[in-house]
């Protein structure tokens, strides 16, 4: 890549999952690393790029020159990726978004009464960030998210470019050890509404320049 080719743009990432609080000990999330998101942050500020990082719950040091917020739930995702749009010039939404959270979180620690009987809990569907982000009067000029995916990648991602109002799609799939969720590596299909190209597998890093070249074609 040519260096710094990335000077003078802002750069927003999400990262991470997210925890959904059923109490004040237990929580939904799945099984995002951060790694992909991280990664690409990486890789950005390395092309000179201001990277604001916003992650998830996640064991990972801050890559160099990368400004981090971390938050925990869907909401303060929406919250603080709303706070950074004005300022943004590309948005990239690496993050595995708890689709639904629970409707009350309690305040106390659910105990088991040990009858046996049946717990159920009440789900809500959560805010979607990126189409939020997408669909917003300060819509950043390029916005990008991704697509887990177990079956049909590229058919699905280019549902969710349209839906979501995006400039492209990075489909990958999660059925996979190797890839995807918690891997070092990535195989992935980088989509946009005039046409689709694989890469991969190779390392998040790879993947991650694969990626903001792609960005620069589009922005230039
Ligand atoms: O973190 P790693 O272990 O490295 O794993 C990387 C990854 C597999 C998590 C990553 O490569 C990936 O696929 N991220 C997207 C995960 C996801 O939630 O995909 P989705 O197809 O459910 O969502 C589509 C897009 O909408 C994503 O860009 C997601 O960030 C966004 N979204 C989804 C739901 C929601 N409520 N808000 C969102 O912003």
């Amino acid at each position: 890549f040519k260096q710094a080719d990335l000077a003078n743009k802002h750069i927003v990432i999400t990262a991470g999952p997210t925890q959904e609080a059923i109490d004040p000990v237990r929580y939904l999330s799945n099984h995002s690393s951060g790694k992909m998101g991280f990664s690409l942050a990486a890789a950005a500020a390395e092309r000179g790029a201001q990277v604001t990082l916003i992650a998830g719950p996640v064991n990972l040091p801050t890559p160099a020159g990368v400004q981090r917020l971390d938050i925990r739930s869907a909401e303060q995702l929406l919250k603080t990726s709303l706070d950074c749009i004005s300022s943004c010039d590309i948005f990239i939404a690496t993050a595995a978004v708890a689709d639904y959270r629970p409707a009350e979180a309690a305040e106390q620690k659910i105990k088991k009464d040990g009858s046996g009987s049946e717990l159920s809990l009440t789900l809500i569907e959560n805010p979607d960030i990126l189409a939020t982000v997408a669909k917003h009067s300060d819509r950043p000029k390029t916005v990008i998210g991704f697509a887990a995916e177990t079956q049909q990648a590229e058919q699905y991602a280019q549902q969710k470019l349209k839906r979501k109002n995006l400039d492209a799609v990075v489909a990958n799939d999660v059925s996979r050890q190797d890839i995807g969720f918690g891997a070092d590596n990535n195989e992935i299909i980088w989509v946009t509404q005039s046409g689709s190209e694989p890469f991969g597998p190779a390392t998040k890093h790879d993947v991650s320049h694969f990626i903001l070249d792609h960005i620069n074609t589009l922005i230039h």
